[in-house]
């Protein structure tokens, strides 16, 4: 099996979309700009969700219309809805993500809706982004724990992971949004979906809130997952996840990857040049 890892860069989106202040336009720009120059293949630049709900993702048009695409890259966006996907097609989006949860309470939360609403919801989007060629991946939050019911049965994350497969995602995304999994908790997840699905379906999304990212991607590998998700200088958290802390680093996953023999295809120095635009942000990521 390869010793390729894609790192899936969602710094722009999930690194940002927690933090308080807004940051200009410009600044979005200059880090999308800036991991576009890394070795990057997927960058998740933005989000076309309503302003009411997470304001600090409202100027996704203009980060869509101002960076400056290189062509290796897909420039991925979340489309919760077809609002959504009208957005990400006008800007010419490279991808398009829906994004479920395996609680109910989160999706309610989060989404406005029940699990099985929130489907029925895609089901457009996703036939809209086939339509248009646009590659569709899918996300699964609290796939082990949930900010408001606790532990996850891994039945309810097979269920909408089964659902997400049927719609068309060529990958879905694991979210530890709340970063509580341990190693004991991935393994039970993935063995119950690896009953019925490829590794390759799957990346790893490990929120670092209890330290156990990395561990947790390395108990994800010997399964076969090759991709994960990470955002440059630890950023990142849910606003409808309370307590949830930022996305496993990028720099410190990058660095653990290289060590065990795996490869990125990832410049450092272009890496260490993005996390330091998040200097000039003002932001509490670290890494
Ligand atoms: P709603 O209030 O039920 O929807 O929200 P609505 O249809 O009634 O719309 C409310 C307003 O938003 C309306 O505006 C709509 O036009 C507008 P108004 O008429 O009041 O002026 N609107 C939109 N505007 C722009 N773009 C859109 C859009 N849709 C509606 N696409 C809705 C339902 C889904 C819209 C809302 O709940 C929402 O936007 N939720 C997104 C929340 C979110 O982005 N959370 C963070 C991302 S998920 C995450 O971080 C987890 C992840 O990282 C994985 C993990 O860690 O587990 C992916
Ligand atoms: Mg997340």
């Amino acid at each position: 099996m390869t010793n390729q890892i894609t790192i899936y860069e969602v710094g722009p989106r999930d690194g940002l979309q927690n933090e308080g202040s807004i940051i200009p336009t410009a600044g979005k720009i200059a880090l999308i700009d800036t991991l576009s120059k890394t070795g990057l293949r997927k960058i998740e630049a933005t989000s076309f969700v309503s302003p009411k709900w997470v304001p600090q993702m409202a100027d996704a048009a203009n980060v869509m219309a101002g960076i400056t695409r290189n062509p290796s890259v897909d420039y991925a966006v979340l489309t919760p809805n077809m609002r959504g996907l009208e957005g990400a097609l006008n800007a010419n989006a490279d991808e398009v993500a829906i994004f479920g949860s395996a609680s109910e309470s989160f999706s309610q939360k989060n989404l406005n809706c029940s699990i099985a609403e929130s489907i029925e919801r895609f089901t457009p989007v996703a036939k809209g982004a086939h339509e248009a060629n646009v590659k569709l991946r899918g996300y699964v939050s609290c796939i082990t724990d949930c900010p408001y019911e606790g532990a996850i049965n891994p039945a309810a994350v097979l269920d909408v992971v089964t659902k997400l497969a049927d719609q068309g995602c060529y990958e879905i995304s694991l979210g530890d949004t709340i970063g509580r999994a341990t190693p004991d908790t991935i393994k039970r997840v993935l063995e119950t979906l690896l009953a019925k699905f490829p590794a390759t379906l799957f990346a790893g999304h490990f929120h670092d809130t209890s330290g156990n990212a990395i561990q947790n991607v390395a108990t994800a590998l010997p399964f076969g997952l090759r991709t994960f998700d990470s955002a440059i200088g630890g950023l990142g958290g849910c606003p409808y996840a309370p307590g949830a802390r930022g996305n496993v680093s990028t720099i410190p996953l990058v660095e653990y990857l290289h060590e065990n023999g795996w490869k990125t295809g990832l410049d450092m120095g272009v890496l260490t040049q993005a996390q330091n635009i998040l200097n000039g942000f003002g932001l509490k990521g670290s890494s």
